[in-house]
């Protein structure tokens, strides 16, 4: 199903799942806002790139002015940017405690925040969360990030209950490890060996497509998928 006259804006898309997410949906027909600190746009033609950091309200409301200032209109948020530090907890230092829960919960919350008024204006709208595995159960040396990410993920299933007649759809991606530059240096190497087995960033973005391109008569909930190379859990 085409994307042709749908606008997304995906947060945290200058690199990784993000940037793959906002490529496929573009080849998809869709017109696409990039936001990121950097504000580079990763090699998406036509796509409206500036810097927006989302822990920054004020930034995020004038990501989507732009978008809309550009585009005419706004149907699609991407709630993907994220940050991560693995370790025993005792050990994590006190300001990746405070980023991850600033970027990932403070950040998902204003970046809806910011997007909802235009998305309640469409008649296709979605609202779809790069959450985690570790938004579905604990894991063990991810005390901070699990918490961060079981709040995404029960800030849009409430969105979904608060939204869902009002036609936005809200959906929680839920992977398990993607190959990306993710928490590298904090908790992740270049070098580990379970790199190698862990699912593409292309692999999400495909995701993504899947749930905003389903007919508007149904919607999905939660998706959640795992390299076979990863421990099952509980
Ligand atoms: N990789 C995994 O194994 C995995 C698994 C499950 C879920 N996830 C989730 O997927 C999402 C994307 O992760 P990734 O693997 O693509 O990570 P990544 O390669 O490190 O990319 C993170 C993206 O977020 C942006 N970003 C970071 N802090 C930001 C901020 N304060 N404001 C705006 N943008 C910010 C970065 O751009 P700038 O540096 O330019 O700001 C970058 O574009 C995250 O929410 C992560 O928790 C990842």
């Amino acid at each position: 199903m085409s994307l042709h006259g749908r606008v997304a804006l995906v947060t945290g898309a200058s690199r990784g799942i993000g940037a793959a997410t906002a490529r496929t949906l573009a080849a998809a027909g869709a017109r696409v806002g990039i936001a990121s600190r950097s504000g580079e746009n990763p090699g998406v033609d036509g796509a409206l790139a500036q810097p927006c950091d989302v822990r920054d309200p004020a930034a995020l409301e004038a990501m989507v002015a732009a978008t809309v200032a550009r585009f005419g209109r706004l149907d699609i948020l991407v709630v993907n940017a994220g940050v991560g530090a693995y370790g025993p907890f005792l050990d994590l230092p006190a300001a990746d405690l405070e980023e991850m829960i600033d970027v990932n919960v403070k950040g998902a919350l204003y970046a809806v925040r910011a997007a909802l008024p235009e998305l309640l204006k469409s008649e296709a709208a979605d609202i779809v969360t790069i959450a985690s595995e570790a938004g579905r159960r604990g894991l063990p040396y991810e005390v901070a990030y699990c918490a961060s990410k079981f709040a995404q993920v029960g800030m849009t299933s409430a969105l979904d209950h608060e939204l869902r007649e009002r036609g936005v759809r809200c959906t929680s991606i839920c992977p398990g490890g993607v190959a990306t530059d993710f928490a590298m240096g904090h908790g992740r190497t270049p070098q580990m060996p379970q790199l190698a087995g862990m699912m593409s960033a292309q692999d999400v973005a495909e995701a993504v497509l899947f749930v905003v391109t389903r007919p508007r008569n149904h919607r999905i909930l939660e998706i959640a998928f795992r390299p076979v190379t990863e421990t099952s859990w509980g």
